[in-house]
């Protein structure tokens, strides 16, 4: 069969099964073909992509592996499919495609755009309790005003739900195959052959398709530019002359908490990392579920392990200290020798003459005084340290006692040898080092701890991230569980594939922030869990019932008086007996993180927001609008702040070093009106996720952009904080870290500079270059400061350029003709791939219009007091 006439017959088809509603889209005379399909080769994860003809014989894709809207329903990655989409323009022009999702399930997708080019949130009807939904096709009766759905199942049954509003479905009805109309049409592209759909559209329709891909090739392009290629991109660039003067008339206020931090539990953060534990899985409570069964050595015995003769070991959960605690280890003993140890993080690392506190909760099980030996001890089994302990108690009581090594340690493990005939039940077994980070109980690694603190930061977000809205419902993090003593702490699986003992719960972050005079803002689950979660199976985000979400908003309600609340208030009186009377000025609080904007969010956000709003209008309520700088999330997300008059919203973005040198006027185009803006994550990240002077440099432009528009963002935070080397899930990190050292990034540099050197009122100014290409122009920036407290002037210059800039700046507003002022300058500067470069400072004398070289790849910063 000729193309023509396979073309034809199959328009033919298009007629039978999908005539649009309104004809005018038939006989408009500047109409082309447009071909819509996905790729069957990637299951559709490219997405709903079109082709054009004027002829239906010859094809022009529009993008060739860039889809117009992409399927998000199910777990992370793979199980996003969009199988044979089929797309429809209803009788008010918009247009609604719907398909397959999967194999398995009884449900299909669907998502509606008036223009092709921007798609609304996605829904995923479930039409049976069970079964399959393959193939879904839509239709409009035009004598019904209704959309009939019609799928097939694994048995070549037939079934149709129809809808009015794409909301409410009829139950679905057995329907004859004739009703069915899966003609797709199969067109050779230049790509290959494709089966999908054909209609016509008006040219102008296409050529805003073909625009609106051009324009996106065109942002990648220049998305991807990175200093790699910057040898060829400035071949003959010199030294460049620039000269920046200032409107001190225009200086303006700017937030005071614009610098700050994020930590989430990933990457071992909490336990294995700030946590200041050093045994791990202490209360055997490591499940294999932690990590969906993947591992088995992921149980309640992990990191333990009993050597030697003449003891059992059994693990219990018979008679637990707490029920939120369940497994403990029971030892039977008939003579000593055997050792129950743990070596806790790739082993315990230990300072000689440093104390650490040992604690453990034991019972006797039968009668008498039981005896046990408690020692740290090398690899070759030199001992360290070690006490005698005893119990008599058949009740479980906390034994502590403090162990003092003999030596440094990069890797002990402790020991505890039962010498008593009998049972005895062990259970939290801890050891902490005595100098935990301002030597608080329960505390945090000093070392990771302090260089949290020297950045700085005017606010620290936790305890995530997609850790907070988890892995399912039953995954969400409920702050309840994360207080009061630890053996009641109720752990739980981390999603991202380990284990959350709690022991760094909210009373730690509290502590933690006021530690460092950070703003606590921690953030809860909007009531949905991740959207890759999958509740389920091979489910979507679903949510909390909503007859279970008023006893949910009262937790988040709790939570404010627990932090705020008098001492004497029930959550108060918490607050005060974990030893902390005062309130902790809880003035932010986060809702949601980057989540699915649907409408399962829409109503339990509202609900939180609407509660909170009234109980607690001194609380700013932090929204969320989805993971990225723009997209369905991002303008569901604001359309939702818009009208809830949400305060402030939390933006996330992960991008290459070109998308932040390309968008420094990201928020230079923001509506002043509107929210203010949190910018909770964000990171420049290279193929192969290295950080080093090229990732620091053009966050560090990016943030010369967010002092400017300190206005409207009110905090930032660049995300991840922290990683464990070995158990890293995600790359880059701000601070890396193993047992024994802490590693600071490039980032990390960056951060530490904008953090210690924050000011509150912006100048704006004007940076004249000698060479005025915007290639040039884009990779440099400035910013000017004053920080009010010390009435310093900041001056930051950045140069992402591979030459040097002689650059004159009058600083005639703060500094008086013919006088000298002491200022300190510091140079962060290397070549783009250097991973180690660090800032120098040295104290220099400034006049009123410096003259000073910008090396290349460098972040030069001037701190001065002309005492104007
Ligand atoms: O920062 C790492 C992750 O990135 C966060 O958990 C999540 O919010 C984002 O996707």
């Amino acid at each position: 069969m000729t193309l023509r006439i396979t073309a034809l017959i199959l328009l033919l088809n298009l007629g039978l099964s999908c005539k649009p509603a309104n004809a005018r889209t038939w006989i408009t005379a500047d109409s082309i073909y447009l071909f819509s399909y996905a790729q069957p080769q990637n299951s559709g994860r490219t997405g709903l992509q079109f082709a054009w003809s004027r002829d239906a014989q010859h094809w022009k894709t529009i993008g060739d592996q860039s889809g117009f809207v992409r399927s998000d329903y199910g777990r992370w990655g793979a199980q996003k499919k969009m199988i044979t989409p089929w797309l429809i323009q209803g009788p008010d022009m918009s247009w609604h495609c719907v398909w397959q999702l999967n194999s398995e399930e009884p449900v299909f997708a669907l998502v509606s755009s008036k223009d092709l080019l921007y798609w609304g949130p996605q829904s995923y009807p479930k039409v049976a309790a069970t079964g399959t939904c393959l193939h879904p096709v839509i239709r409009y009766d035009v004598s019904q005003k209704t959309y009939l759905i019609t799928y097939t199942d694994k048995n070549r049954h037939y079934y149709q739900v129809q809808t009015t509003d794409f909301k409410h479905y009829t139950a679905a009805k057995p329907v004859s195959q004739d009703a069915y109309h899966f003609a797709q049409v199969e067109v050779h592209l230049p790509t290959g052959n494709f089966k999908g759909q054909l209609h016509k559209v008006s040219w102008k329709q296409a050529a805003a398709l073909i625009a609106a891909n051009d324009l996106n090739e065109y942002h990648s392009a220049r998305d991807r530019e990175s200093a790699a290629t910057d040898p060829a991109r400035f071949a003959g660039l010199k030294t460049i002359d620039a000269s920046l003067t200032f409107n001190p008339d225009q200086t303006k206020p700017i937030s005071n908490l614009l610098i700050g931090a994020f930590f989430e539990d990933l990457n071992y953060a909490a336990d294995g990392g700030l946590y200041g534990e050093l045994i791990q899985n202490r209360n055997f409570e490591y499940r294999l579920s932690d990590k969906e069964g993947r591992d088995t050595t992921w149980n309640a015995m992990h990191s333990w392990q009993l050597t030697g003769q003449g003891t059992q070991l059994k693990l219990d959960s018979v008679e637990p200290i707490h029920v939120n605690n369940p497994h403990y280890v029971l030892l039977t003993t008939q003579e000593p020798g055997a050792k129950l140890s743990n070596n806790g993080y790739d082993g315990i690392p230990l300072i000689k003459n440093a104390a650490y506190d040992l604690s453990l909760f034991v019972k006797s099980v039968d009668p008498g005084k039981h005896y046990f030996k408690v020692r740290l001890v090398n690899p070759d089994g030199t001992v360290l340290a070690t006490t005698n302990l005893n119990t008599s108690s058949t009740h479980w009581k906390k034994l502590e006692v403090k162990l003092i090594p003999n030596a440094d340690a990069k890797a002990a493990r402790l020991e505890l040898e039962p010498i008593t005939k009998g049972k005895l039940a062990l259970d939290m077994v801890s050891l902490f080092p005595e100098n935990t980070f301002h030597h608080r109980k329960n505390g945090l690694r000093a070392d990771i701890a302090s260089a949290v603190a020297d950045l700085h930061p005017k606010f620290l977000r936790f305890p995530g991230g997609c850790l907070v809205h988890g892995d399912g419902l039953g995954n969400i993090y409920r702050w309840k569980n994360t207080i009061g003593p630890l053996e009641s702490r109720r752990p739980d699986r981390n999603l991202w594939g380990y284990h959350q003992s709690m022991g760094l719960g909210y009373f730690e972050y509290f502590q933690f922030c006021e530690d460092i005079g950070a703003q606590p803002v921690p953030v809860i689950a909007a009531g949905v869990p991740c959207q890759n979660s999958a509740t389920g199976g091979g489910g979507q985000q679903g949510g909390i019932p909503i007859d279970q979400m008023p006893a949910y908003i009262q937790d988040i309600l709790d939570l404010i008086e627990y932090a705020n609340g008098d001492k004497n208030s029930t959550w108060g009186k918490k607050r005060a007996e974990a030893g902390h009377p005062a309130p902790f000025n809880l003035k932010y609080i986060g809702i949601g993180n980057e989540d699915l904007i649907s409408d399962v969010f829409e109503i339990r956000f509202s609900m939180i927001y609407a509660a909170l709003k009234k109980a607690h209008p001194e609380i700013t309520v932090i929204g969320t609008v989805g993971p990225n700088s723009d997209g369905t999330d991002y303008t569901e997300g604001w359309r939702i702040a818009d009208s809830l008059q949400v305060p402030m919203v939390d933006e996330h973005y992960y991008k290459s070093p070109g998308w932040f040198i390309y968008n420094q006027d990201f928020y230079d185009k923001y509506d002043r009106t509107h929210s203010k803006v949190y910018l909770g994550e964000y990171a420049a990240h290279l193929p192969g996720k290295p950080v080093n002077v090229e990732t620091a440099l053009s966050e560090a432009l990016y943030l010369t952009s967010i002092e400017r528009n300190g206005d409207i963002v009110h905090m930032a935070s660049y995300a991840p904080l922290l990683a464990r080397e070995g158990y890293t899930d995600w790359n880059p990190n701000l601070i890396y870290f193993n047992g024994q050292q802490v590693h600071l990034t490039t980032g990390y540099q960056v951060q530490k500079l904008f953090g210690q050197n924050s000011g509150y009122r912006y100048t704006p100014g004007q940076l004249q270059l000698s060479n005025e290409a915007e290639k040039v122009r884009v990779r440099v920036g400035f910013s000017m400061v004053r920080d009010t407290v010390s009435g310093d002037q900041i001056l930051k210059l950045i140069n992402l350029l591979p030459v040097a800039i002689d650059l004159t700046t009058d600083l005639s507003p703060w500094i008086k003709p013919n006088s000298n002022v002491s200022a300190t300058k510091t140079i962060f500067t290397g070549a783009p791939t250097d991973k180690k470069a660090l800032p120098e400072s040295k104290d220099v004398t400034i006049e009123q219009k410096p003259v000073m070289k910008l090396p290349p790849y460098s972040f030069t910063l001037i701190r001065f007091n002309g005492g104007m």
